[in-house]
């Protein structure tokens, strides 16, 4: 069983301005993969998104964490700069094919920053905020959380074979 984590980035969400959709609409996305083990809003404070990546990956164990939000050009989305601080490897095929995909929709897909990593035994990746945007985003990739989590574990070897 996968245990994913969502985050959702946003100054206005976590203020109560605005209703947080992305992270109730990938919450549903990924029953038919996993559970959701903890959900929050945050503002798109590094230090605090950082935190909460260190506690999620280090105590609580998630396998997959998805950030929504703050990837993209404002003063303020600092997601995927708190990602990179607390990652030990990158994997930047997800990011990579995540953009690839959304610029047969949109071309501001290149405006998002979106990357993802790896720290201790889980995987943080970043989506960009809106529901929409987010859920094109993880469609992309979710063909991969079983074999991913597989490998995170240690539990799937010469997978090339
Ligand atoms: N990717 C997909 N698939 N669909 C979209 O509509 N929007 C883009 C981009 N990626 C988009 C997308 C836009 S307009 C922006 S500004 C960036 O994601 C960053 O979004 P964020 O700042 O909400 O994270």
């Amino acid at each position: 069983m996968i245990r994913f984590a969502i985050l959702t980035i946003s100054d206005k969400a976590a203020a109560g301005l605005r209703e947080d959709a992305s992270g109730p609409a990938l919450a549903s996305f990924v029953q038919a993969y996993g559970t959701v083990c903890h959900m929050a809003v945050l503002p798109d404070e590094q230090a605090r998104i950082e935190q909460a990546l260190r506690t999620l990956c280090d105590q609580d164990r998630a396998d997959v964490i998805l950030t929504t939000g703050g990837t993209g050009f404002a003063p303020r989305d600092v997601t995927p700069e708190a990602t990179a601080a607390v990652c030990t490897r990158m994997a930047p095929g997800l990011g990579e094919a995540m953009r690839a995909a959304s610029l047969a929709i949109t071309p501001h897909a290149v405006l998002s920053r979106a990357i993802a990593g790896i720290r201790q035994r889980s995987v943080i990746i970043n989506l960009p905020g809106s529901p929409k945007a987010a859920i094109e985003c993880i469609r992309v990739i979710a063909g991969t959380f079983t074999h991913m989590v597989e490998t995170l574990r240690g539990q799937a070897y010469e997978c090339g074979r």
